[in-house]
C-alpha cells in the first residue's frame, strides 16, 4: 500500500527512483511522482494512473540530473487519485518533497490549524499537511525537523522527505508502516521494502518502531522520534533482482504460479533432520512455553486467513490443542479470551498487514506468546512477534497471492507437526511420514502444472458467466474460499466459496441453468463419508442445472458421470490436498482475467501490502 523510494549517491536519481518505483507499482498504481534535489531547487513530476504516465511524462519534460530523489507510488486514501493528490508534495515555498505511506489520522485538526496560519492547501491528501509542517519548523537540518513533526503525527505513517536546502540528505521516518534502509557503496536507499533497491544492494537494514533515518551518501544515522541515538538490525536479502522479473512469462502472477513447487520446497529446505523431526530454529519459544500452550488462536486476512482455516484442521489433528481462525480486523474488537497459555499464530506474506499487527500487539499485550509465519524479511510482523517461521516463497510480485498462500499451508503444517512432537501428541515415526509426505508436495505441484491446460480452455468458456460458485468439505472448504477470492479480485466476477454442506441450507436457491460450480472433492482414502456426501452434492446441483466443474484426485472414477468438466490432481493425504487443489483454481481466475482482457497483475482497486487498518 503506497511504494515509497529514496535515494542518495552517485547516479541519476530520477533512474534510480523510477527503477525502485516500478518494483514497488504492485502496492499501489493509482499515481506515481517523483522530487529530485539540485544545488538549486527540486524538480518534482507527478501523474495520476499507473508509472508509465509517469515515465510518459518524464519523456515529455525531462526532470534536472541530480543524484538525490524521492519517489512515491500511491493506493489512494485521503482524496481520489488524481493529478494533485499524487504525491510528493511540497511546503510553501516549494523546497520541500514528502511522500507518505498510511494514514495520518490526527490530519483533519492539523490541516485545521495550518489553515487558520493561512496556510494555502493545495491537495485533499494528509500527506500534504506534514509538508507543510515541517517547512514551519525546519531550521537548516531536516531530520531534527522530521523528529518534531512525528511527534505531533498519530495514526501510521511512513515518510520520506528532502528539502531544497539541505541536497545531500533524505530523512525518512516511520510508525506502523514500513521502511528499509539499503546500503551501498557510496550510496544508500530507503524503500518501503527491499524491491526498491535490491538492483543495487542486497544489504539491508530494517528499521524500528518510531525512528527517523537520515541517509548521505557515506552514511546513515538513526535515531528514535525523540533524538536518541538507535540503531537497526541488518541483513542480507536472500534473492536478487532477477527474482523479481517476469522471466518470460506474460504475467509476474502466471510465473509465481509455476514458482510454486520450488516454493514449497525451499519451505521444508533445512527443516528437517535425517531421521525426519522437525528442527524450526527461528521458533525462540522453549520447549517448556510449547508445553505450556492450551489453546491456539490465528490470525490472518485475504488468502493468509484461508491458509489460517486449513491450520485449524492440522494443528487440532496433530495436537488436539484448540484452535480458532479469526480474520485479524475483527479480532481486537471483539475483545478475545487471550492468555499466557495461548499461542497466536499470524499469518503474512508482507509482514506488514496493519489489520494482523494490531491483532498480534493485542494479543501480546494480554500476555499471549505470538508465533509468526511470514515471506519477507525485514518486515514488522516478525520483528514484533516472539517467534517466527519464515516462508521460502521469493518475492511474490502479482498483487494476488498463490506461491505464498500454498507456502503458508505448508509452514502451517510444519508448525503444528512441531507442536505435535515437543507436547508428544504423536510418534516419532508419524511425524517422520507426515514430513515425508510434505517432501513430495512439489513433485505433485509439478505434476498438476503439467496437466493444467485445459484450464485455460476452460477460463475461456467462462467468460460470459454472471457468478461462479466454489464448493468444499473439510480442507477444502478453505479451498474454495479461495478459489472464489481468486476469481472475485481477479475477474472481478461474483464468486461464493461456501461448505457443501451448507448448500441446503440456502445457497442451492442461487444455482440456476449454466451457472458454473466449482466442486472440490474430498480424497476418497481419508474419509469415504466426506467423498461420498460430495458427489451427491454435485448431484444435486447438476440436477438443478448447474455446469459442473470438479476436481477430483485421479484415481476417483465416481464423480465422472457428474463433471461437465473434470480437472485431475495427484492423489495425497487428505490434509495437504489444498496445496494440489488451489493451483488449478490459480490458474482458472489467471486465464480468465486474461481472458477478460483485465491486468492480472495489478487488479483494480488493490494493493498487494495493506498497510492501513
Ligand atoms: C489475495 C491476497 C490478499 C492477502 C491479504 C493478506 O490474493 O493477496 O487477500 O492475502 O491482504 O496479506 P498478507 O499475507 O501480506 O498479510
Amino acid at each position: 500500500m503506497c511504494g515509497i523510494v529514496g535515494y542518495v549517491g552517485e547516479q541519476s536519481a530520477v533512474d534510480v527512483v523510477v527503477e525502485g518505483l516500478r518494483r514497488l507499482e504492485y502496492r499501489g498504481y493509482d499515481s506515481a511522482g517523483v522530487a529530485v534535489v539540485t544545488a538549486e531547487a527540486l524538480s518534482v513530476r507527478r501523474k495520476a494512473g499507473k508509472l508509465a504516465n509517469l515515465e510518459k511524462l518524464l519523456a515529455e519534460q525531462p526532470i534536472s540530473n541530480g543524484t538525490v530523489g524521492v519517489g512515491h507510488t500511491r493506493w489512494a486514501t485521503h482524496g481520489p487519485p488524481t493529478d494533485k493528490n499524487a504525491h510528493p508534495h511540497l511546503d510553501v515555498t516549494d523546497r520541500i518533497a514528502v511522500v507518505h505511506n498510511g494514514i495520518i489520522e490526527n490530519f483533519a485538526s492539523l490541516r485545521r490549524e495550518l489553515e487558520v496560519d493561512g496556510v494555502p492547501l493545495t491537495s485533499d491528501t494528509d500527506t500534504e499537511v506534514v509538508a507543510h509542517l515541517l517547512g514551519q519548523v525546519f531550521d537548516g537540518n531536516l531530520a531534527d525537523a522530521m523528529r518534531q513533526v512525528c511527534r505531533r503525527l498519530e495514526g501510521a505513517f511512513t515518510l520520506v522527505a528532502v528539502h531544497a536546502d539541505e541536497p545531500e540528505v533524505v530523512v525518512g521516518a516511520r510508525r506502523n508502516s514500513p521502511l528499509v534502509v539499503g546500503l551501498g557503496e557510496g550510496e544508500n536507499f530507503l524503500g518501503s521494502d527491499v524491491s526498491a533497491f535490491i538492483a543495487h544492494t542486497r544489504h539491508a537494514v530494517e528499521l524500528g518502531q518510531d525512528q527517523v533515518v537520515q541517509i548521505r551518501r557515506d552514511g546513515v544515522e538513526i535515531t528514535t522520534f525523540d533524538g536518541a541515538p538507535a540503531s537497526g538490525r541488518e541483513f542480507e536479502v536472500d534473492w536478487d533482482a532477477s527474482a523479481a522479473e517476469k522471466g518470460g512469462y506474460d504475467f509476474f502472477m502466471m510465473k509465481e504460479i509455476y514458482e510454486q513447487p520450488k516454493a514449497v520446497a525451499d519451505t521444508l529446505l533445512g527443516r528437517v533432520d535425517d531421521n525426519g523431526m522437525l528442527h524450526l530454529d527461528e521458533m525462540r519459544l522453549s520447549d517448556e512455553d510449547i508445553r505450556d500452550i492450551d489453546k491456539v488462536v490465528v490470525v490472518a486476512c485475504g488468502s493468509a486467513f484461508h491458509a489460517g482455516l486449513i491450520a485449524k484442521y492440522a494443528i487440532e489433528h496433530w495436537t488436539r490443542l484448540p484452535v480458532e481462525v479469526e480474520v485479524a480486523s475483527e479480532f481486537r474488537y471483539r475483545d478475545p479470551i487471550l492468555t499466557r497459555q495461548t499461542l497466536v499464530i499470524a499469518i503474512s506474506q508482507s509482514g506488514e498487514t496493519m489489520d494482523t499487527l494490531m491483532a498480534i500487539r493485542h494479543a501480546r499485550d494480554q500476555g499471549s506468546r505470538v508465533l509468526a509465519i511470514c515471506n519477507v524479511n525485514g518486515s514488522t510482523i516478525p520483528r514484533e512477534s516472539d517467534a517466527v517461521v519464515y516462508t521460502y516463497a521469493g518475492p511474490e510480485v502479482a498483487v494476488a497471492s498463490t506461491k505464498a498462500f500454498l507456502t503458508q499451508i505448508v509452514a502451517v503444517h510444519l508448525v503444528a507437526l512441531y507442536l505435535a512432537q515437543i507436547r508428544g501428541t504423536k510418534w516419532a515415526d508419524e511425524i517422520a511420514l507426515h514430513v515425508s509426505e510434505l517432501a513430495d508436495i512439489p513433485a505433485a505441484v509439478d505434476q498438476v502444472l503439467e496437466t493444467v491446460e485445459p484450464m485455460r480452455t476452460l477460463a475461456r468458456s467462462m467468460v460470459t458467466a454472471k457468478a461462479v460458485l466454489f464448493l468444499g468439505r473439510h480442507v477444502g472448504y478453505p479451498v474454495a474460499l479461495e478459489g472464489a477470492l481468486k476469481l472475485k479480485e481477479l475477474a472481478y466476477m461474483h464468486a461464493e466459496g461456501f461448505p457443501a454442506g451448507e448448500l441446503k441450507h440456502g445457497p442451492i436457491a442461487l444455482i440456476e441453468d449454466g451457472l458454473p460450480v466449482v466442486v472440490i472433492v474430498p480424497p476418497r482414502s481419508g474419509r469415504p463419508v466426506l467423498h461420498d456426501k460430495i458427489v451427491s452434492n454435485i448431484q444435486e446441483i447438476r440436477a438443478r442445472g448447474a455446469r459442473t466443474i470438479v476436481i477430483a484426485e485421479e484415481n476417483d472414477d465416481s464423480v465422472a458421470p457428474y463433471a461437465d468438466t473434470l480437472v485431475r490432481v495427484p492423489v495425497v493425504p487428505t490434509l495437504l490436498q489444498p496445496l494440489v487443489a488451489t493451483v488449478p483454481l490459480q490458474v482458472l481466475a489467471c486465464e480468465l482475467a486474461h481472458a477478460k482482457g483485465f491486468d492480472v497483475d495489478q487488479p483494480r482497486n488493490l494493493a498487494k501490502s495493506v498497510t492501513v487498518e
